[in-house]
């Protein structure tokens, strides 16, 4: 009754989620560090964008906008990230989306059938696996190195390049490991995909939340490879809910021409993304609050304390998280013998502790035998749940 192409398809953020339910109902109190949500704990939506958004409402922008956007949101869009990065774009370069999801969405429809192939890093925020399959189309994985604080493998991208690859993923910040690439990386895999033709997505939610390093947005790195950034509002402006983001391509010798067509028709045949959130994001590019950087201050705090105690816990090993807000530590399953693998250990740690975490295989292969718990909460509720961890442990 139902298709292959939703039978297969798991979200392991959510997944756990429907099991923590269960564990919910039977009385045990819930510590989500399952979601990427800021705006559930103590990061609100600042005041003045929800206003706009109100205000758009009551304006009566409440009817269907352009597919590509509203032209004024294209426009300040384009000029945001001229200034950050100093790319050259226009606003014709900039889609809308429903969130970077969409976007996702839209690129691997756009890029894969058949399947095709497209590089993405091991481990890997999982809807770039999801929907690759979705669309027939195969997600390969390079390899991040652990050993070598979640660097991507430049001889492991060369190996799997095949005539059937349709683009390679950088995703710096990187969820799940916070790993920011090096430019040095960055500028390999730039020149990869230059060797054999391939254009590269840039997934650059977290570019704001950076703590100890300095940000590059790779497109700077590039001088004619293509390169569609994929960004949007959720993170860095506190409105998850509202799914704002947008697509920009960087394509100096228009290589894309055929892409963007395909990928714009696609867009009208959702007709638009969310109208009066479209305004709200115009005036959060306007006005940019201190609303980042103050979350970035306190996000750091955070970091720093969830990672010098998961490093206390025996049976854990940790790689600090150069940005984003995850930390993705190595559960050492053969020497516990306990759990058979990663996914036990975390259905069990939530059975008996209510600690929500998700298990690391959600993220792809490389994930395996890892789990990824956010530090977005304070730090009374982070003491809480690593003390919970370390007892579950002993
Ligand atoms: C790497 C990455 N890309 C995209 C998204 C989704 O972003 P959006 O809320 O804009 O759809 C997330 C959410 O956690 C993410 O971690």
């Amino acid at each position: 009754m139902v298709s292959r192409r939703l039978k297969d398809l798991q979200y392991a953020i959510r997944d756990i989620g429907v099991i923590a339910e269960e564990v919910e109902k039977a009385g045990k109190q819930i510590y989500h560090l399952n979601i990427g949500d800021p705006v559930i704990y103590d990061f609100k939506t600042p005041n003045y964008i929800s206003q706009a958004l109100a205000d758009a409402t009551f304006a009566g922008q409440n009817f269907y906008v352009n597919s590509l956007g509203v032209p004024e949101l294209r426009e300040e869009v384009c000029r945001y990230e001229k200034n950050k990065n100093s790319i050259n774009i226009t606003p014709d370069d900039i889609l809308i989306t429903s969130g970077v999801t969409e976007g996702i969405f839209f690129l691997l429809a756009g890029l894969l059938e058949n399947n095709e192939e497209i590089l993405v890093p091991g481990p890997t925020y999982p809807v770039y696996l999801n929907y690759a399959q979705f669309f027939d189309g195969i997600p390969v994985e390079y390899e991040l190195n652990e050993k070598n604080e979640w660097e991507p493998n430049i001889d492991d991208i060369r190996k799997k390049i095949s005539p059937k690859t349709k683009a390679i993923l950088i995703s710096s910040p990187n969820n799940p490991t916070g790993t920011l690439f090096s430019n040095k990386k960055i500028k390999q895999i730039i020149d990869l995909a230059g060797e054999f033709d391939i254009p590269i997505l840039s997934d650059e939610i977290y570019d704001q939340i950076v703590f100890e390093k300095q940000y590059t947005c790779p497109a700077t790195l590039s001088k004619d490879v293509p390169i569609i950034g994929l960004n949007g509002f959720s993170k860095a402006h506190l409105a998850t809910g509202w799914r704002m983001g947008y697509l920009y391509y960087y394509d100096p010798q228009n290589r894309l021409t055929e892409l963007k067509k395909g990928i714009e028709n696609m867009a009208r045949a959702r007709l638009c993304a969310n109208s009066i959130a479209q305004y709200a994001a115009i005036e959060a590019l306007k006005n940019p609050g201190p609303h980042t950087e103050e979350m970035v201050k306190k996000l750091r705090k955070r970091r720093d304390y969830s990672y010098k105690r998961l490093r206390q816990i025996e049976g854990l090993n940790c790689i600090n998280a150069d940005g984003a807000f995850y930390l993705f530590p190595k559960i050492d399953i053969t020497s516990f013998k306990k759990w058979k693998n990663d996914k036990e250990f975390v259905i069990d740690l939530l059975r008996n502790t209510g600690v929500c975490a998700v298990y690391g295989s959600g993220f792809g292969t490389y994930g395996k035998n890892h789990l990824r718990l956010t530090f977005l909460p304070d730090l009374h509720l982070l003491e809480k749940v690593y003390n919970l961890i370390e007892d579950f442990l002993k």
